[in-house]
């Protein structure tokens, strides 16, 4: 056909409007990262992570590297959840091999006025990275946005970096709850005012990171994880309501998952390997589900990752499903696994 193409519908958005899919769409968390030769190159020429996360050419350029080399159906804004402390005045370092480190936290410090002189070259990276989409032929990939989930970001600013599996955090959620309260509220001001501004810069789909979501239980979960993430998504859905948005609460029981589920006005539902297949469809009727290839399968690859793969596609075809790991691609993956994987799952149909 040379007949002009009309505008389509990204899969990703249709998967999460619960439309009907010829097939499942794919990303991958972390699909941007160490794993690339060419993303280890301009880091190295960047001197740093954050020069990179602040550079909108650079950081728009790393967005579209997976893109180039496999063709997945979203791309992911290349930034990290710790712009938000960091926009709010608490100091915020990336050494090489040693992951991220936040200075002392002070309450009193943190000032939601200004965030935009931090964040607004990650704005920029939106509109750049959609232009550059669409100059080269992936008008039907969607943008996607991302903060992480208000607990987890407080998990990190309380605990100065995440070594120790945060140890600190219960007690000071359990001991001091009105200064816990007062930095999910700060954090809530923030991040929503972060991701309307990445809506309005082009971001198509948005997913917030619950990473730490395994470290509470009962009635903490619900206060701390749930609450809050239910304003949230509320709030955006009354100026967005056309974003589809996806909560990934990770490690959590199927129950848990389950309430989240529940409670938040969710279009898509990120599950990590620890969830079972069954636990996934019995979500389906209410939610599209997302997930769950472990990143150890893609990191071994070959026959081993494409039998767990068809697995997946098996059990969640027709859908509402959007394919993806468990968790982020492991730095030592071979990016010739993650061509296979791309490719297996495009050329699926159930
Ligand atoms: O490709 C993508 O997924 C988009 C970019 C992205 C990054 N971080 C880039 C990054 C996203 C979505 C994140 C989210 C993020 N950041 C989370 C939630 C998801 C998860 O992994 O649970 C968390 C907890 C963080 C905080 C963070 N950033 C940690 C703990 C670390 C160090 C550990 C590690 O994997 O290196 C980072 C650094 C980071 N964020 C890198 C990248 C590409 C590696 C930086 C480098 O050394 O080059």
């Amino acid at each position: 056909m040379n007949s002009i193409t009309p505008s389509k519908t990204p899969l990703m958005i249709a998967a999460l409007r619960r439309e009907k899919t010829v097939r499942a769409p794919i990303w991958l968390m972390r699909q941007a990262g160490r794993y690339l030769p060419e993303y280890r190159d301009l880091r190295e020429k960047a001197g740093g992570f954050l020069n990179m996360v602040y550079d909108p050419q650079l950081a728009s350029e790393i967005t579209l590297q997976p893109i180039r080399r496999f063709g997945m159906d979203g791309a992911i804004l290349f930034s990290d959840i710790l712009v938000i402390p960091h926009a709010l005045g608490q100091e915020l370092t990336f050494m090489t091999g040693e992951g991220p480190k936040l200075g002392a936290l002070d309450l009193k410090k943190l000032n939601t006025d200004s965030i935009d002189e931090t964040l607004s070259p990650v704005y920029e990276t939106l509109r750049q990275t959609r232009e550059k989409l669409d100059g080269e032929g992936f008008d039907n990939t969607a943008l996607i946005g991302f903060a992480g989930g208000l607990f987890t970001v407080a998990c990190y600013m309380i605990e100065g970096d995440g070594s120790k599996n945060f140890s600190k955090v219960k007690n000071y959620a359990a001991d001091r709850p009105q200064e816990f309260s007062a930095l999910i509220d700060v954090l809530f001001e923030a991040t929503l005012h972060y991701l309307s501004r990445q809506i309005d810069a082009g971001a198509q789909i948005i997913q917030i990171f619950e990473s730490w979501a395994c470290l509470l239980e009962g009635a903490a979960f619900q206060r701390w994880i749930i609450e809050p993430t239910a304003r949230l998504v509320a709030a955006l859905k009354t100026r967005y309501p056309h974003v589809p948005v996806i909560g990934f609460p990770r490690a959590v029981s199927s129950q848990l998952l389950h309430e989240y589920q529940a409670q938040i006005p969710l279009d898509g539902l990120g599950c990590d390997q620890g969830q079972p297949s069954a636990v996934m469809k019995s979500l389906q009727n209410r939610v599209c589900v997302q997930g769950n290839l472990d990143p150890d399968l893609l990191l071994q690859g070959g026959q081993t990752m494409d039998d767990a793969a068809l697995a997946l596609l098996a059990a969640l075809s027709p859908g509402p499903y959007i394919f993806n790991l468990g968790h982020g691609v492991i730095k030592e993956t071979d990016p010739d696994q993650v061509a296979r994987l791309v490719k297996l799952v495009q050329e699926y149909r159930s």
